[in-house]
C-alpha cells in the first residue's frame, strides 16, 4: 500500500492500494475516537460493496448506517442532500461523529458537501471507487451540488480526513465509466505531465494503472497544496472544464459523462489555441489519438453560441472577464483571462493575441 499526504487546511493521508476495502475498519478506527458512521452512497455502489465496508466497520466496532440514493448525476442536487441531512439527523449524528463517501464522483461531491455544511461541518472520509473519484474528485476538498442554472454551483471547500483508493475498486467499472475516468487523466497529462502523456501513449494501461493513478494524485497534490481555494495554480485542474460542464449542462447531464465532454473540451481549446498559435502545432492531433485511444469523443452536438451562453454561469467567469486554460505544449498549461467578447472569439478562433 502507498500513502501521500496532504498538507492543506486540513491535513490527511491519500492511502493506494488492492483489496485495502476489507481493511477500512481497522484503518479508521485509529482516526476518529467517535464510533458512529453514516455511509453515504449510490445504490449500485452499495450493492457491490456496501457490505464488505460495513462488515470491517462493524468488525471494528462501529455503528454503521447506511444513506443510498439512486446512482447518477442527476441525483446530485438539493433534494438529495436535505434527505441525506435528515438521514444523519435520524441517525443521531454529532459533530464528533463522521460521515463516509463509498462511491464516485456525485457520492462524494454530494456526501462532501453534506459534511461540510451538516451542524456547521462534520468530518468524512472519501472512498472513491471510480478512476475518476480516485485521481481527481476525491482529493483537495471540493464539494458541490448542482442547481439548474449549472453544475457543482453550490457547494464548500472542505477536506476530507482520509482517502482510501482500493484499486481493485475499478475491476468491476463498465469500459465506458473507466474511460470517462481517463478523460481526467489525460487532462492531468497535458495540463502538467508530458511524461505520463508519452506513458499513456506507448503503454496498455492495464500496465501501467497504479503508477498512472499514483502521478495522478502526487500531481493533484501538489496543485491543492499550493492553492487550496482556487486563487491561481488550482484552475488549471479545470482544463478543458469550461466547455466540458457548457456540453453537460446543454446535454441536461444525461447522454454524456464528465469525462467525455472534458474530453470535448481539451480537444476544442487545444485546437482553437493551436489555431490561434498559442500551442505547438502538432499538439492537437496527439491528443486526439489519445482521446480516441480511451474512446473518447472529441465533438459533441452542440454550437459555439450554445457553449458561450453555458459558460457564462461558469465559476471561472469573474464579472466580465472569463479565465480560460490552455496548454502551451504538452505537459504546460496557462491561464488567460479574457474579456466576454474576447472568450467569444477566441471560441470561433479569431482572437488576436
Ligand atoms: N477537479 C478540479 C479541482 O479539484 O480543482
Amino acid at each position: 500500500m502507498k500513502k501521500i499526504h496532504v498538507n492543506a487546511s486540513g491535513s490527511y493521508d491519500i492511502l493506494i492500494g488492492h483489496d485495502i476495502l476489507n481493511e477500512v475498519g481497522k484503518t479508521i478506527s485509529k482516526l476518529f475516537k467517535s464510533r458512529n458512521t453514516v455511509i453515504v452512497t449510490d445504490d449500485i455502489v452499495d450493492a457491490l460493496y456496501g457490505d464488505v465496508l460495513r462488515k470491517s466497520l462493524l468488525k471494528a466496532g462501529f455503528n454503521v448506517k447506511t444513506f443510498t440514493f439512486l446512482n447518477g448525476e442527476q441525483s446530485k442536487n438539493i433534494n438529495t442532500l436535505t434527505s441525506v441531512y435528515d438521514f444523519l439527523s435520524e441517525s443521531g449524528i454529532t459533530r464528533t461523529d463522521f460521515i463516509i463517501a463509498l462511491g464516485g464522483g456525485v457520492v462524494g461531491d454530494l456526501a462532501g458537501f453534506a459534511a461540510a455544511s451538516f451542524l456547521r461541518g462534520i468530518p468524512f472520509v472519501q472512498i472513491p471507487t471510480t478512476l475518476l473519484a480516485q485521481v481527481d474528485s476525491s482529493i483537495g476538498g471540493k464539494t458541490a451540488v448542482n442547481i439548474k442554472a449549472g453544475k457543482n454551483l453550490v457547494g464548500a471547500f472542505h477536506q476530507p480526513s482520509l482517502v482510501i483508493c482500493d484499486i481493485n475498486t475499478l475491476l468491476t467499472l463498465k469500459p465506458e465509466t473507466f474511460n470517462d475516468g481517463m478523460g481526467e487523466v489525460i487532462k492531468y497529462a497535458v495540463a502538467f505531465s508530458k511524461p505520463l502523456f508519452e506513458i499513456l501513449e506507448k503503454n496498455d494501461i492495464k500496465e501501467v494503472l497504479d503508477d498512472v493513478i499514483l502521478d495522478c494524485i502526487n500531481c493533484k497534490k501538489e496543485v491543492v497544496q499550493a492553492d487550496e481555494k482556487e486563487a491561481g495554480e488550482r484552475m488549471k485542474l479545470n482544463f478543458g472544464h469550461t466547455i466540458g460542464h457548457a456540453i453537460e449542462k446543454h446535454y441536461n447531464y444525461k447522454g454524456i459523462t464528465h469525462g467525455q465532454a472534458v474530453a470535448v473540451g481539451i480537444y476544442k481549446i487545444t485546437k482553437q489555441s493551436e489555431k490561434l498559435g498559442i500551442t505547438k502545432p502538432g499538439s492537437v492531433d496527439r491528443i486526439k489519438k489519445l482521446l480516441e485511444k480511451f474512446k473518447l469523443p472529441v465533438t459533441a452536438s452542440i454550437t459555439d453560441e450554445q457553449i458561450l451562453k453555458n459558460s457564462l454561469n461558469d465559476k471561472k467567469r469573474h464579472s466580465d472577464k472569463m479565465t480560460i486554460v490552455v496548454s502551451p505544449e504538452i505537459g504546460d498549461s496557462k491561464l488567460m483571462t479574457l474579456s466576454i467578447d474576447d472568450y467569444k472569439k477566441f471560441l470561433i478562433g479569431k482572437i488576436n493575441t
